[in-house]
């Protein structure tokens, strides 16, 4: 029988990703995980609870997905984008953003592969791997 893979590279990962396993498989907050490479982009999960650093990526748009919980997005001159489950938003190129959840919020990120989660905010301890996979 034909397979996709027939007729293009295998796609990163050639599995079904299950996102309750990978979540259930993050136990760090604020640390992105690659799950699928989709041509130049990771789609990543994360788990976030409390504020992240103002920060702005000067060269993409980011875009996120809320799996389960809620969380804000916090932008410079752009009214706060407030998300629940299932609800996405796209972070515009250049915008300064802050992400903050009160409770632990379980997300998807889509952005090209080999961003840093911080942008252009110096280094430090929310600063993580961008090439971590699970
Ligand atoms: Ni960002």
């Amino acid at each position: 029988m034909a397979s996709i893979n027939d007729w293009r590279p295998l796609a990163a990962p050639d599995t079904v990703v299950r996102l309750d396993e990978k979540f259930a498989a993050i136990d760090e907050q604020w640390t992105p995980k690659i799950i699928a490479q989709i041509n130049d982009l990771h789609l990543k999960a994360v788990k976030i609870q409390g504020e992240f650093v103002w920060h702005v990526h000067d060269e993409t748009d980011e875009f996120f997905l809320v799996r389960s919980g809620s969380m804000t997005i916090q932008m410079k001159g752009l009214p706060d984008a407030k998300l629940g489950p299932n609800d996405a938003f796209v972070v515009p190129m250049g915008v300064e953003h802050r992400p903050v959840a009160k409770d632990e919020c379980e997300v998807l990120l889509l952005e090209p592969a080999g961003l840093i989660n911080t942008g252009d905010a110096p280094s430090g301890d929310l600063t993580a791997a961008n090439d971590d996979w699970i």
